[in-house]
């Protein structure tokens, strides 16, 4: 889709569905044609439509539809409210067949026009997404082509908002894909192969391990989760280094395509939605690619990704097997369910080594978290209070709700093994808690954040910018991370 801002007067507009943005009560809006007002004299009269936050209103003007959304109280107009005002333009332009849509928005009082392009633009592209997946093709579906905007007078930084939110909601949308897509689809081998496509399209870099090397540098969590599956692992090393840079960050999202549980089978019911076990990775590629266009300055990006599925079968691991992670730490084996945590030890053994300020990894690592915090919020973990704040500063600002669990070194005590460095399960309570004291041990000495998202990867409530599935969630969050850094 092609966003743009709009050049001609707002009455010229003949795209397929023209969506019109009103603050609550605002009906003398100068910044409308006497015709668009005209068009809401009457539902106005009725009281069908007062202009309240995300009322929604369709109505026809000459041979156009409009599509009146509320934006309530004038003084109380935030990002969020647009985002979603923004993205129920294009939501009805998917309903109503339309290929072109255009947006007018009001003069508004935000102290920040960027800002507020950015959630415009991002807005436009989530509100038009759809995962159509492997159904017949649907003729009448009609791809969405363009998107103009209407400003009540030109503003470059709105426009250069607009760019990078739709760039940021792109890739996140690529993260809604890779989420959608089975786990007979989105193997390993397809995870190694879109990397590879981010690294081609340039600004990044990516280098794809594979088995015979693996098993060279003894990746033996990700070994260990793979030794139950006909797949190959792969293990996803993405980086983008400008000319100069003062801070290293290093993303690593876990890319299990596939958690039947292993030998510690999970039950039935549901088990299908471990297709989306790979939300963490899909984060994180979708970051680097967004990374690779928009080309943030100051700061150096590592993207990890280890990738594979957890499989019961003859040779797969078993309960009480010992393994040793890359690192070099043992790890008793309790539940082969645990498997999450296996691969992203490996991978924070690996971050080590690659000396990085900041460290945070992304996973749907317990079901726990979901029992926490339902489906609306991440769980945050960090021993650094300085990387904390800054991740719930970033995911503030672009609403993705995100809230710090605890992190005490006292829960270590419950991953305690009488064979091993540490076993891979705690007791019954607080899982998503142990699991943390899990990773914060291979973490080292690394400013490191682990973000649970278990609750928030797949079926958030639903919104305009959100039709159900993966949700692609944390793309917009570690964006802005990156560049708050500067
Ligand atoms: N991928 C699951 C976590 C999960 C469960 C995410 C349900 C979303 C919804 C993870 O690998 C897992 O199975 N975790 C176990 C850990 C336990 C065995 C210590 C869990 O949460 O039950
Ligand atoms: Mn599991
Ligand atoms: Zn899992």
């Amino acid at each position: 889709m092609k966003i743009s801002v709009a050049r001609t007067a707002l009455d010229k507009d003949r795209s397929e569905l023209l969506a019109v943005l009103v603050p609550a009560k605002d009906w003398k809006a100068p910044w409308l044609s006497a015709g668009l007002r005209g068009a809401l004299d009457v539902p106005v009269k009725l009281k069908d439509f007062a202009g309240d936050k995300l009322q929604k209103l369709l109505a026809y003007h000459g041979k156009q539809r409009v599509l009146f959304v509320g934006l309530g109280d004038k003084k109380k107009i935030d990002a969020e409210t647009l985002r979603r005002a923004a993205a129920a333009a294009t939501q009805k332009a998917r309903q109503c067949k339309a290929a072109t849509v255009s947006l007018a928005l009001p003069p508004l009082a935000t102290p920040n026009s960027q800002e507020t392009g950015i959630a415009v633009g991002e807005g436009l592209v989530l509100g038009g997404y759809h995962y159509h997946g492997l159904k017949a093709p649907d003729k009448k579906l009609v791809k969405l082509k363009s998107a103009a905007v209407y400003l009540p007078k030109a503003d470059s930084k709105f426009s250069a908002g607009l760019k990078r939110g739709s760039i940021g909601a792109e890739a996140q949308c690529f993260a809604r894909d890779l989420g959608n897509s089975p786990g007979n689809v989105a193997t390993p081998a397809m995870f190694a192969k879109e990397a590879r496509k981010i690294g081609a399209a340039g600004g990044v870099t990516c280098k794809v391990i594979r088995l015979p090397e693996l098993k060279k540098r003894k990746f033996g969590g990700l070994l260990g989760v793979n030794a139950g599956s006909t797949e190959p692992p792969v293990f996803l090393e993405m980086e983008y280094r400008p000319r100069s840079y003062k801070k290293t960050v290093c993303l690593v999202g876990k890319g299990l395509t596939f958690d039947s549980g292993g030998i510690s089978l999970k039950p039935p019911g549901g088990m299908e939605e471990m297709k989306f076990d790979m939300c963490g990775g899909a984060t994180v590629l979708a970051t680097m690619k967004a990374i690779g266009r928009l080309r943030p300055a100051g700061v150096r990006v590592f993207g990890l990704v280890p990738s594979t599925d957890n499989m019961p079968s003859g040779s797969a691991l078993k309960p009480g097997d010992v393994i040793k992670s890359y690192g070099g730490i043992t790890i008793e084996v309790i539940n082969t369910d645990a498997e999450g945590r296996l691969i992203l030890a490996d991978a924070l053994g690996r971050a080590q080594e690659l000396k990085p300020d900041y460290t945070i990894d992304l996973a749907t690592l317990t079901g726990a978290c979901v029992v926490a915090l339902g489906h609306r919020a991440t769980g945050l973990f960090s021993a650094s209070d300085d990387l904390r704040d800054r991740l719930l500063e970033a995911s503030k600002e672009t609403h993705e709700p995100a809230w710090p669990l605890p992190h005490w070194d006292d829960y270590q005590e419950e991953m305690r093994s009488t064979v091993a460095d540490i076993k891979n399960a705690g007791g019954r309570w607080g899982g998503a808690v142990t699991a943390f004291a899990f990773l914060k041990k291979f973490a080292g000495d690394l400013k490191h954040a682990h973000l649970d998202i278990a609750g928030t990867g797949w079926d958030m409530p639903k919104r305009e910018y959100y039709e159900g599935g993966a949700t692609g969630t944390k793309v917009r969050t570690l964006l802005r991370f990156l560049e708050n850094l500067n």
